[in-house]
């Protein structure tokens, strides 16, 4: 497991000669920075925040762990209130609520109808501008949300436990049917749609299900993109890793009209629009289900191996994202919120859909590209629909700041609050979208967490604790976070050094396991820093979260990114390891090694070295092959920026490939020594070649700032 030199890395805050040469030794390599100032919340919001008394911060306080999460667990409706709040009998498998029963779509759905029934719930914003919103009422959801439920189970044979995949775009049916599995007590897993259908077929084998859910197409970029044709390579590749997908439902993006060109396979393939009349107004009862039954499954990409398919539970992970939506993302009910992001991924499980709902507000769902057709479309949603919390990616806002620096300016919204999540926000970035997107009139949140997480672990609370451009802030409420080195050493706040962030205490959103896998469970998260294998004592197992971080006098949390060999790419994790297997399967291909290059726009952007078996000699074709097999094995959120194909790789006398030398050469950056190489005369080689191609491309380089050039030097070091 790679980490942060913790006690090598110093961090200073004071001006510092920032060139790096390689007679200077990684110990003395600084990430520094300029502590930013702080930004003080309006007043107008905090006269209405949810959390506006500091007697918060003491309920939440150490010495009242673990029973404060009661008041998160007390925003849900339960049907058997639960006895123990934390089991830590067998660690680091946390037990929340034990003895509680409840039901998710219940919390999301049937409590509101008594006081809000026809109050939209979700309201669906199609891509192409001239179709119609839709909302959809929380009366209106209970009826599909049954419907879709009762169909799964009486014409799909689902049961309590059984698993469905979905692989559906930013459509209502996508929450509809994570709701209906939820009344049933079945486990959903949704495979972000840019999956390819290869990505889509490994983690329904993973999950076991045998019903896969998706939709003939959707609109993204202007163009309306054949999405059934994906669910056939899913069966395929799953049935080669033995695993049978029975059913296929097909929701038709438009009624009656199929905008697939893949063909539907009789007896496996079902439109649910035909199926869906026999169901209709049939009520299903809920189930009500043990809080630590699994809720869902969502993967997530690591350093090595398949993608770990994380378990979330239903009353931990429910209680958590009600309550940090109440007071992190300042929800009341009478709010329009618009979380900016893929349910896909976790951030739209918690915070579009399981969050919001709870809580009875009003969720907005984007089908399409934020910028699409222009970059005001995003501020003409905010301006139609009236939405008052916007939330979305550093990605996201890096291109509507380039593409549209002065839209904001011409529409008529007014944000109350604002996230952002997923990267690091540079601090001008934070400022354009405080100052510009903002208007100055939002406070902001910049929301530090994982999928591995359920919500938020870093964070302000928006009306107590002042904003802090690049910092996510200190732990939320209830979480105690803690920066070791590689010895398992404090390296305390306002020190200035960096070291491996990770979470002292269990919180109910934290996921259960690896699905199927417990052993890499405890493995990757927490064998790292426990001391002590048999203690049922939670002080001896942090949580080691694979990020790196700085904390600052103040308390608040700087983060640097990954010391594992992961590359977020627009908020999203991609495994080398993912990325090199694809290229392995290009016939020509002998050896691939992904590296990161900083993106102006993305954060980070994949770029693929591969060379070629041999007698083979470097072609347009091959690199247009390897392209493709990421596309096809990953998805095109994947694609890599370049793919160099060179006649060897820098590697060691062990013959491990030196991803750091190439990521240096990629990012213009130092390589540092390489006199030990088994074959050092390449660098200089592909150097030239490679940076020469970028020159000619237009890809000048910059000055990496320090921290940067930490990642690219420490890069592949996880090996
Ligand atoms: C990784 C988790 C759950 C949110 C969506 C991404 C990075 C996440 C921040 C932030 C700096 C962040 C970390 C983390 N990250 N939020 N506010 N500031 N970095 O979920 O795909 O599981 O990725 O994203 O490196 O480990 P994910």
């Amino acid at each position: 497991m790679g980490g942060i030199r913790a006690a090598e890395v110093s961090a200073m805050t004071t001006a510092h000669n920032s060139k790096v040469d390689a007679q200077v030794s990684e110990a003395q390599i600084a990430v520094h920075w300029r502590e930013e100032e702080y930004v003080a919340p309006p007043v107008s919001f905090i006269g209405q925040a949810n959390a506006a008394d500091p007697a918060i911060l003491d309920r939440f306080a150490e010495e009242r762990f673990p029973d404060c999460f009661k008041e998160y667990a007390d925003l849900l409706s339960w049907d058997a209130y639960w006895h123990t709040t934390l089991d830590t009998s067998k660690p680091p498998f946390w037990k929340w609520f034990v003895g509680g029963r409840l039901n998710a779509c219940v919390n999301c759905v049937d409590r509101h109808l008594a006081t809000h029934a026809n109050k939209a719930a979700f309201i669906w914003v199609p891509e192409p501008e001239a179709e119609a919103t839709l909302a959809i009422t929380y009366r209106e959801l209970y009826r599909r949300v049954n419907e879709f439920a009762a169909l799964l189970r009486d014409w799909g044979g689902v049961q309590t436990g059984d698993r469905v995949t979905f692989h559906l775009p930013m459509v209502p049916e996508l929450p509809v049917a994570m709701l209906a599995c939820a009344r049933l007590g079945v486990i959903h897993s949704e495979v972000f749609g840019g999956f390819s259908g290869a990505a889509c077929g490994g983690r329904v084998a993973d999950s076991g299900s045998t019903i896969l859910v998706t939709m003939d197409g959707y609109y993204r970029n202007g163009e309306l993109i054949d999405h059934k044709v994906k669910a056939d390579q899913a069966v395929a590749t799953a049935a080669e890793l033995g695993h049978a997908i029975d059913k296929v439902l097909v929701f038709r993006r438009r009624s009656g009209q199929y905008a697939s060109g893949s063909p539907m396979v009789e007896g496996r393939d079902f439109f649910v629009d035909d199926l869906l009349p026999t169901y209709r107004d049939v009520v299903v009862e809920p189930v009500s289900m043990p809080a630590e039954a699994p809720l869902f499954l969502m993967y997530t990409s690591g350093t090595t191996g398949q993608p770990k398919g994380c378990q979330h539970s239903t009353g931990g992970y429910l209680s958590y994202v009600a309550g940090t939506s109440k007071y992190y993302q300042d929800i009341h009910p009478t709010d329009t919120y618009w979380c900016c992001a893929d349910i896909g991924w976790i951030t739209g499980h918690s915070y579009i859909v399981y969050g919001p709902l709870s809580l009875g507000t009003t969720s907005v769902l984007y089908e399409g590209v934020p910028a699409y057709p222009d970059a005001g479309r995003v501020w003409r949603i905010c301006q139609r629909l009236g939405v008052n919390i916007f939330h979305t990616a550093p990605t996201t806002i890096r291109m509507l700041r380039k593409l549209g620096p002065d839209e904001p300016a011409k529409y008529d919204y007014h944000l109350k609050h604002m996230t952002t999540v997923g990267e690091p926000i540079e601090p001008e970035v934070w400022r354009w979208y405080h100052d510009v997107a903002g208007k100055g009139e939002a406070a902001i949140v910049d929301t530090w967490w994982q999928t591995e997480n359920g919500g938020f672990l870093g964070s302000t609370l928006p009306a107590l604790q002042p904003m802090k451009p690049g910092s996510c802030g200190p732990g939320v409420l209830g979480i105690y976070p803690v920066i070791y080195d590689e010895d398992g050493q404090v390296v305390e706040a306002g020190s200035g050094k960096a070291g491996n962030i990770c979470i002292r205490n269990p919180w109910p959103g934290i996921f259960q396991t690896i699905w199927g896998q417990p052993d890499r469970f405890v493995h990757i998260y927490y064998e790292k820093y426990n001391k002590h294998k048999d203690s049922t004592d939670w002080h001896d197992w942090p949580y080691f979260a694979g990020d790196g971080a700085v904390q600052a006098a103040d308390g608040y949390f700087r983060i640097l990114g990954r010391v594992d060999d992961v590359i977020n790419v627009a908020g999203h994790r991609l495994g080398t390891k993912e990325l090199e297997s694809a290229c392995l399967t290009v016939d020509e291909v002998a050896e691939a090694a992904a590296v990161p290059v900083i993106d102006e726009v993305r954060g980070r952007a994949v770029e693929m070295y591969v060379s070629l078996k041999p007698g083979l000699t470097a072609s347009k074709d091959v690199e247009d092959k390897v392209a493709a097999a990421i596309d096809t094995e990953i998805g095109k959120i994947a694609r890599p920026k370049h793919v160099w194909i060179v006649s060897d790789m820098p590697k060691t006398r062990s013959g491990k490939i030196m991803r750091r030398v190439i990521a240096g050469i990629s990012n213009f950056a130092d390589v540092g020594d390489v006199s030990t190489l088994a074959n050092p005369e390449v660098v200089a080689d592909i150097r030239h070649h490679i940076q020469a191609e970028k020159l000619a491309h237009g890809e000048a380089p910059r000055q990496l700032t320090p921290a940067e050039a930490e990642e690219i030097r420490s890069f592949g070091h996880a090996e």
